[in-house]
């Protein structure tokens, strides 16, 4: 396999999918396409060529043709069977790497895909090595820093001075800010080919911070000026918000069953910290100031 240079993206206009674009351009290490709707409002930096169509699968493998790498990104609204039809059409394209649409939790934890049901369709990777002309590269990155504090799903709430800790609120996760995952995917595409064989059918970890929701209290403190008193703190016993979520989740109430999802990711031993697996150092990727970023995102919050 030669050096990427020719990569397609699907989904690119997107909230992880544009910043990814963004640090793919900047580079100035590829020839970008972004494959879209055609009746997408999406629009695209001018550097990048935009194919437009229907997604039907002689659009795919024709938009397809001589792309070194896909990047499949995209968001929960898109039909359950795109994902599967855009892979085969890559593998009649002959697309060497394929990136699916992963950008979360460890598909490696067994934990981790036992116990969040909706992360099966993420199985959907297995199909890329079956067809047996691409190989995927699955970008694991935990929950998005960022996006996650700013909507308060962490359980720490910025405008309502609250925070909701799982057990003592001590267990780590690892979680990424959406430009450090676009860095690291610029990285992992700009490696020579002996190297990114190394990761070829399985995963990349990428991260920002390995934190515990006490840490990104403290951080919290720090950034609003304000102290532990002026905020109302309860706890959950980890386990019981998990059953509760799953419950709200099976019974349709996709927003109760956030503390399944959430809950998941700071239980002990569920595969949420992915410490040990990290690939940044590899990936040449530093990591983030907490405190910088948590204050980058108390400012948007208040300005909001
Ligand atoms: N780690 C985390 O915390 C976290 C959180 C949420 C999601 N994720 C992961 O990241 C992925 C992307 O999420 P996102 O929030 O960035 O997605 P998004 O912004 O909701 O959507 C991404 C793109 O999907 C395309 N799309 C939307 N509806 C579609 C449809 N009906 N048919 C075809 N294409 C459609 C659109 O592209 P065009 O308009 O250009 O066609 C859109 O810009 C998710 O699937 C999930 O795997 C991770």
């Amino acid at each position: 396999m030669s050096q990427i240079k020719n990569i397609s993206i699907i989904g690119g206009s997107g909230q992880q999918g544009t910043p990814i674009l963004k640090a793919l351009v900047s580079s100035k290490n590829f020839t970008i396409t972004a494959i879209t709707r055609s009746d997408s409002p999406s629009t695209f930096p001018p550097e990048v060529q935009v194919t437009r169509g229907d997604y039907t699968v002689s659009f795919l493998e024709s938009a397809l043709e001589n792309q070194d790498a896909l990047i499949i990104i995209l968001g929960v609204t898109a039909p359950k069977d795109l994902q599967s039809r855009v892979i085969k059409s890559a593998a009649v394209a002959s697309v060497p790497w394929v990136l699916p649409c992963e950008f979360g939790p460890d598909g490696a934890s067994r934990e981790m895909m036992d116990g969040l049901p909706y992360l099966a369709a993420k199985k959907e990777r297995d199909e890329i090595e079956a067809w047996g002309k691409s190989s995927w590269l699955g970008v694991v990155c935990g929950l998005w820093f960022d996006v996650n504090l700013k909507n308060a799903f962490f359980g720490l709430n910025i405008k309502e001075r609250t925070v909701r800790l799982y057990d003592e609120g001590t267990t780590v996760l690892s979680t990424s800010t959406l430009d450090q995952v676009a860095r690291g995917l610029v990285k992992l595409l700009s490696l020579p080919s002996e190297k990114l064989l190394k990761y070829e059918n399985s995963f990349v970890y990428i991260d920002s911070f390995h934190v515990s929701q006490l840490d990104m209290f403290r951080s919290l403190l720090k950034a609003t000026g304000t102290e532990e008193k002026e905020w109302k703190v309860t706890k959950v016993p980890v386990d019981v918000a998990i059953a509760g979520g799953r419950k709200a989740f099976a019974a349709g109430d996709h927003k109760g069953g956030l503390d399944m999802f959430v809950g998941t990711m700071f239980k002990e031993g569920s595969g949420g910290d992915f410490r040990s697996k990290s690939n940044n150092v590899d990936l040449g990727l530093a990591e983030e100031d907490l405190d910088e970023v948590v204050s980058q995102v108390v400012k948007q919050v208040e300005a909001a």
